[in-house]
């Protein structure tokens, strides 16, 4: 049941902080990640992982792309991401070493059960699911499985599989490092166990942001009649900026583009006018600068900005034409997790103004079990 709140879509927002506690429970050692997760045949799978491509479809697919980031600098494993439903019809040349991993809310997502089935035939070391239901066809027929126990999700806007997807995708690029044994650090010098510290504060972080959500159902006042919506990000977040603009448009009908920052200048920068409301997610990482003055650019134009900014870098809205909401800090690896949260409760509450069917959304299915 929807208990007090409005919509499922609300109620799973706020489920978060409890279910990433779940995702978490009894996978994390002190100081590391504990290699029984993934089960008692990972070992060797994950001992000979090469490369890794990643096959999912919609939000799943933005999950997969933030991992992206994440197996490359924390784990020094190349990856490639990739729709399913583009996946399937190609002719993928497979490296030696290469592990298939799917992601999946349902389980049962037609174009990546076809995927799965088609890499069998293409030389992959095995298979991982990432999913959220036991027992799913995925599930069943993967080598490996890593629940990510978001308990069941009825609203057709993805949140909370999401973030614990993005959860399971940290414990997999943890195991990566630890069982290939590179140094446990990147060449930044983050250290495996500062992000396991931060995973067991995360739930809390989760907390005070979801807190702003008073806050992002005023600033959503300024979207109701507005028919465009570009969302910005860099780097890991980057997906997270896909991933906003996907929510707004499956559940407001707003048409959103979510963009590299810096491809702005690019194409999308000719479309910045008044009447374009830009959303932008400044975490406190080493890409800032750069956002900076890509937020500048849209300034120039006239655009008007919406910031979701950590509450250290500097960010501020001393002017009429940005609007910055400050979240808290958070360590670096960890921020596209944080930073999504805003945009899933900016998205709700600009559907709840339009007045729109937020939990079903017209012509879309929960679960796509048709090509
Ligand atoms: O069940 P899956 O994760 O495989 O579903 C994939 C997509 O159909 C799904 O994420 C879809 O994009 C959501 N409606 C997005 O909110």
């Amino acid at each position: 049941s929807k208990g007090d709140y409005r919509h499922f879509m609300l109620k799973e927002i706020f489920e978060q902080p409890k279910v990433i506690n779940a995702a978490l429970e009894g996978r994390l050692g002190e100081h590391s990640v504990l290699a029984e997760s993934f089960g008692p045949d990972a070992q060797a799978l994950l001992a000979n992982t090469r490369q890794i491509h990643i096959i999912a479809c919609g939000t799943s697919y933005h999950a997969g792309l933030v991992a992206r980031y994440w197996l490359e600098r924390y784990a020094g494993v190349p990856v490639q991401v990739e729709v399913a439903s583009e996946f399937r019809y190609r002719h993928p040349v497979v490296p030696e070493g290469t592990l298939f991993v799917t992601l999946s809310q349902s389980g049962e997502t037609a174009d990546t059960l076809a995927a799965l089935r088609f890499a069998k035939r293409l030389g992959y070391i095995g298979s991982l699911a990432i999913c959220n239901v036991p027992g799913s066809s995925l599930v069943r027929e993967s080598d490996l499985a890593l629940m990510t126990r978001a308990g069941p999700e009825i609203g057709v806007a993805s949140t909370k599989a999401f973030t614990t997807q993005l959860v399971a995708l940290m414990l997999l690029t943890l195991a990566l490092d630890k069982t290939l044994g590179k140094d446990a650090r990147d060449s930044d010098g983050t250290k495996h166990a500062d992000i396991v510290a931060a995973l067991k504060t995360l739930p809390d972080i989760c907390r005070q942001v979801l807190a702003l959500d008073a806050d992002i159902e005023a600033l959503s006042q300024a979207f109701a009649e507005k028919h465009h919506a570009l969302f910005l990000g860099r780097g890991a977040h980057f997906p997270i900026a896909l991933e906003g603009a996907l929510k707004l448009k499956e559940i407001s009908y707003i048409h959103a583009e979510g963009y590299p920052a810096g491809e702005l200048k690019h194409g999308p920068l000719a479309l910045v006018d008044s009447e374009m409301p830009v959303i932008s997610v400044a975490p406190n990482d080493d890409l800032l600068g750069k956002l900076k003055s890509n937020l500048q650019e849209v300034r120039a134009r006239g655009g008007q900005l919406f910031v979701f900014a950590d509450e250290n870098v500097g960010i501020d809205d001393t002017e009429d034409d940005v609007c910055v909401l400050h979240l808290p800090h958070v360590h670096e690896a960890l921020a596209p997790l944080l930073y999504t949260l805003p945009l899933q409760l900016l998205s709700y509450h600009v559907a709840v103004l339009k007045g729109t069917d937020v939990d079903q959304p017209r012509n879309l299915a929960k679960s796509v079990t048709v090509e």
